[in-house]
């Protein structure tokens, strides 16, 4: 039986695809995000907008889990989430995060770093009301990152919620909102023969972005 380490080894693959030109690359990181999400958009990829969300709270313990980006707006990462989940506390504590997105089939990563916000009421309640149905029900029912009993808990929860619901409006719940992470520093990856990747960052100084190449 080979060991995860043999497996691994067998996986080793060369990056082949386009290189990436400093000058061919917006002076704008938000313009060049854009660009680069419409190929991810139109190259048939499982799920272009999931990305790893990275937080620390005060104790600068650091987690990560998928979320979706929903949009990119008023300068920053738009995602929606629990307040009292896990990364809700950290962000709570600690409003400084990290994106990661990763389109193996393009041989790119997109790393985002930068403060957190929380996106108006408003603009929470506009995109929970969006969601499908059993969404809202689903987000109203899950105490997110909480210990539960067992899985009969929150099904049973779900099934009262939902028959409350049935006719009338689910409240956007008091915990459910969106965050905007607004970089200071966006870094665009590519993969290349040889290990000699290409990596673009953008660091924010004070209104201007400073494009610089990376050794990979
Ligand atoms: C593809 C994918 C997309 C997800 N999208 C979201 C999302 O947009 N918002 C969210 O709160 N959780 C999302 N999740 C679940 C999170 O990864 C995570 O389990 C949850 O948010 C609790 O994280 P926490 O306990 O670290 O706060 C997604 C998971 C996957 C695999």
């Amino acid at each position: 039986m080979a060991s995860i380490e043999e497996k691994i080894t067998l996986l080793r693959r060369e990056y082949a695809s386009r290189a990436l030109h400093k000058a061919d690359l917006s002076e704008d990181p938000f313009k060049q995000f854009q660009a680069w999400f419409d190929e991810a958009l139109h190259s048939d990829l499982a799920e272009p907008n999931a990305m790893t969300l990275s937080t620390a709270g005060a104790d600068g313990t650091v987690s990560n889990r998928t979320v979706l980006l929903k949009d990119v707006d008023d300068g920053g990462f738009i995602f929606f989430t629990n307040y009292a989940s896990r990364k809700g506390r950290d962000l709570e504590e600690n409003p400084q995060a990290a994106l990661l997105f990763f389109w193996v089939e393009l041989q790119r990563q997109v790393m985002v770093q930068g403060r957190v916000e929380k996106t108006s009421r408003e603009r929470s309640d506009a995109y929970f009301h969006r969601r499908p149905f059993e969404a809202q029900v689903g987000a109203l029912a899950s105490s997110q990152s909480c210990t539960i009993p067992d899985r009969a808990h929150l099904e049973a929860r779900y099934i009262a919620l939902d028959k409350q619901y049935r006719e009338q409006q689910v409240p956007l719940p008091e915990c459910w909102g969106g965050y905007r992470v607004i970089p200071n520093r966006v870094e665009f990856w590519q993969g290349r023969p040889n290990r000699l990747h290409d990596r673009i960052v953008f660091r924010r100084e004070g209104d201007a972005w400073i494009k610089e190449r990376l050794s990979p």
